[in-house]
């Protein structure tokens, strides 16, 4: 599996074609392979050049660890959450091929607003998610209050944490979603008057 020879379509389409999925069996990308796709991360646009992004990659039985732990986290953020939804959780942390930290370094006190290390950090991930699907890969990014949780923080050394990314090989080929005419979500701008979007015209 591993390669230094891009997938053969087109990165356009590459683009295009991606699909979020946690239908994943092993392989995850190793070594080399695993350096490339993390090497798309950390080159996304970053004002002040911060370099916010930290990515925590588990696997092995390193994964039941952090599923203990992030379920500690979320019973701590959230107590009243239902104990199927920990087992749901404890399940896909533990049995994914991979999990990676989307880790974030931030500054609070410099010129750049937190908001665009945040963001600087978003799009690290989001590169990491189409440097997998370029590489045959596949994942989702995950999310929750457990995020929030400041010992969770503490154990993975990073100020915040914009999620989990779940990576492994899709089971299935990916399916085909239906995805927004973007027709709906763009104008051209004369100059004059306010913008209205089709999208929320149709929508009030
Ligand atoms: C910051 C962020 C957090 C997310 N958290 C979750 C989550 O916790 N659970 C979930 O099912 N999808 C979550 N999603 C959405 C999925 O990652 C994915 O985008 C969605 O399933 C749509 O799939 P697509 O990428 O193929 O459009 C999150 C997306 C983002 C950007």
């Amino acid at each position: 599996m591993t390669s230094s020879v891009p997938h053969s379509k087109t990165a356009f389409q590459a683009l295009l074609s991606r699909s979020s999925t946690d239908d994943l069996l092993t392989p995850a990308p190793q070594g080399e392979q695993l350096e490339r796709i993390l090497s798309a991360g950390v080159r996304a646009p970053d004002h002040g050049k911060l370099r916010p992004w930290r990515y925590i990659v588990v696997q092995g039985d390193a994964r039941a660890a952090l599923a203990h732990e992030v379920v500690a986290a979320l019973e701590r953020q959230a107590p009243e959450t239902p104990e199927k939804k920990k087992e749901k959780m404890v399940h896909r942390f533990s049995t994914m091929p991979m999990v990676i930290g989307l880790g974030m370094a931030l500054r609070p006190d410099g010129k750049i607003p937190l908001q665009e290390q945040v963001m600087a950090s978003a799009a690290g991930a989001m590169n990491v998610l189409n440097g997998l699907h370029l590489e045959g890969f596949g994942g989702v990014w995950v999310s929750g209050v457990y995020c929030d949780d400041r010992t969770l923080l503490t154990r993975l050394g990073v100020d915040g944490l914009a999620g989990f990314l779940f990576v492994g090989t899709p089971q299935e080929p990916e399916r085909v979603k239906r995805r927004p005419d973007v027709a709906h979500y763009m104008v051209d701008w004369n100059g004059l008057g306010d913008v209205s979007f089709p999208v929320d015209e149709r929508e009030s």
